[in-house]
């Protein structure tokens, strides 16, 4: 798949197989995450790797669709909100750092023939107390990671002429 293929080809996977991940595509999503570009290159993430195998009463609780936990892993994308950079408005920019790593991963998944879903949906309170985040550790976003067993729909998008301006607003 050349880069246009690929990003048209990843799709919010919501069915998953049971079959194993190979650990060597699992190291190849976490590495496309490591190598996304971060502000003044401060790296404020962390990857938490969730086998769902047994947990799945507990993961439940961070997300209750089915589906969530039958793909063998989960993965958790966090933002350590300390180490990131700020604008000099203060705004932070942690969650865009995360962001940025997250979708690297998931367009490598996607390229290995893995199914993903970015979920932002989920309940944080549990998935801090499941997952035993410290103060300073923000959850941004879950995907299972698995090979899919559903279809790609056919994608809605807004026209770019509704999504660009030139010049100014
Ligand atoms: C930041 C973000 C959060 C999302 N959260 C959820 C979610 O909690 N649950 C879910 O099923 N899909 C979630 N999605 C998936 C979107 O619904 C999906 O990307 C969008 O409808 C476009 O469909 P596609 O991914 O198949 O192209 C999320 C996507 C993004 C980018």
């Amino acid at each position: 798949m050349d880069f246009a293929q690929l990003i048209q080809a990843r799709y919010s996977v919501r069915a998953y197989r049971p079959d194993p991940v190979e650990d060597e595509k699992v190291q190849q999503v976490l590495e496309a995450a490591r190598w996304a570009p971060t502000a003044a290159n401060r790296q404020p993430f962390q990857l938490i790797v969730l086998p769902t195998a047994g947990r799945e009463p507990e993961l439940r609780r961070i997300y209750q669709r089915s589906w969530f936990v039958d793909a063998p892993l989960v993965i958790c994308m966090c933002a350590v909100v300390d180490e990131a950079w700020a604008r000099m408005d203060g705004k932070p920019y942690a969650d865009v750092d995360a962001a940025i790593a997250m979708d690297h991963l998931i367009l490598a998944a996607t390229d290995l023939g893995l199914g993903s879903c970015w979920i932002a949906a989920f309940d944080p309170a549990a998935a801090r107390e499941v997952l035993g985040l410290p103060e300073g550790v923000e959850p941004i976003a879950f995907t299972p990671l698995g090979y899919p067993a559903d279809q790609a729909r056919p994608k809605q998008r807004k026209p770019l002429a509704e999504l660009v301006r030139y010049g100014r607003w």
